[in-house]
């Protein structure tokens, strides 16, 4: 296959990441970036032009490949394997397309217990061993040096797509279903907390360091809903991969900051947070129970050097150091510079 080359780091060790959420004193705060394998590199852009979306998905080389891209250019404390949530949905029977300038489209939604029926929990080691076998090569690439975060949408999220069939600003298909057929969304959620569950302990017992829970349309819920409809789900998740593996996870609810201390209750390692809460605000509502991990706004990429540079060392010092990993507060979007995102990981490392 040509333009990878799925080579080895050899020139850096960076274990500040897996230090902080082990508890450990580390000398600089680990930097991450959320979607830092996406179309704001040009490399990841010749690959796109190439294979499709879930050829990119399922080719373990290419999965790898573009995991290690952004780990070439910059000195970042973790990588993220390259995939997506929605593999999940694919591997349960349900298709999925990503169509250009539209998004994500599942055709055929689940919205009756007759649709139910389509749905089944799969044998995740063999309907997503391109996964598994995708972490196993990307190991090697990283030698060990950089820590590999493997990652699961949470059952909310990924009900949301399942039942609405694309993207939404609101979702009110998904939640019409909560509301008007709770036993129908109680077992689609089951099916899917299962399969998350089974995902995520293989992609432990493959050797990733750290495992995300994105509840990226957790803050679509009010207080009162989120509780029911996504809460359990996540934390059900966590008991049972806890059982198991040592591993740290992190949760990502976006927009839910007022479920900040019933998250920092289920035993999560650490919580990941948007731009929309402050870090004192943050720390209050969670103590000293976890780790944090966030949150500039990725819109402040967009900014002056000048600007960035401020308000990335505003965010550092409001976290503190220990206890706190430095991230984007969402996914990186494909309009920013290269040079913006080297200046916030070297703003960062200054701090
Ligand atoms: O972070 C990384 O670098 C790892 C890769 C990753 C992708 N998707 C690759 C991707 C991760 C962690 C995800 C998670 C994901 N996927 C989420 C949760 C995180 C979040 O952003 O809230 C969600 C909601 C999805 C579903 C999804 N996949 C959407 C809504 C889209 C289209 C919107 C968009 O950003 O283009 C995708 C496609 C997708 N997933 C792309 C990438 C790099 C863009 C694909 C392309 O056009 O090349």
């Amino acid at each position: 296959m040509q333009a990878i080359d799925n080579q080895r780091i050899t020139n850096y060790k960076r274990p500040s990441f897996v230090q902080v959420l082990h508890g450990q004193q580390t000398e600089t705060t680990p930097v991450w970036v959320m979607r830092q394998a996406g179309r704001y590199l040009p490399e990841y852009m010749v690959l796109r032009r190439k294979y499709s979306f879930f050829e990119r998905c399922q080719t373990p080389e290419l999965a790898t490949e573009i995991t290690m891209q952004p780990l070439r250019r910059f000195a970042l404390d973790a990588a993220i394997l390259f995939s997506d949530i929605l593999v999940v949905p694919q591997a349960m029977g349900v298709e999925v397309l990503l169509e250009e300038n539209i998004g994500p489209v599942l055709p055929n939604p689940i919205r009756t217990m007759a649709d139910l029926k389509r749905v089944h929990i799969p044998d995740v080691s063999d309907a997503l061993h391109y996964v598994a076998q995708a972490i196993d090569l990307t190991k090697v690439a990283l030698n060990n040096l950089v820590p590999l975060i493997g990652f699961a949408g949470s059952p909310w999220t990924i009900f949301c797509y399942m039942t609405e069939g694309k993207g939404s600003k609101t979702f009110d298909k998904a939640k019409a279903i909560c509301f008007s057929n709770p036993e129908l969304a109680t077992k689609l959620l089951d099916k899917i907390t299962e399969t998350t569950i089974a995902y995520l302990k293989m992609k432990a017992r493959h050797g990733v360091d750290a495992l995300q829970i994105f509840d990226s349309w957790g803050g679509l819920l009010s207080p009162e809903d989120y509780q029911t409809w996504s809460l359990p789900y996540i934390q059900r998740i966590i008991n049972a991969v806890k059982l198991e593996y040592n591993i740290p996870i992190i949760v990502f609810a976006k927009g839910a900051s007022y479920a900040l201390p019933e998250l920092a209750a289920t035993g999560a390692t650490a919580l990941g947070l948007d731009w929309t809460c402050s870090p004192q605000f943050a720390r209050q509502m969670t103590q000293e129970k976890v780790v944090l991990q966030g949150n500039l706004d990725p819109a402040l990429l967009l900014a002056s050097p000048q600007v960035l540079e401020q308000r990335v060392k505003t965010m550092v010092s409001g976290f503190k150091r220990g206890q706190y990993i430095a991230n984007l507060g969402h996914g990186i979007t494909p309009n920013i510079a290269v040079e913006q995102v080297q200046r916030f990981i070297d703003t960062v490392k200054s701090c």
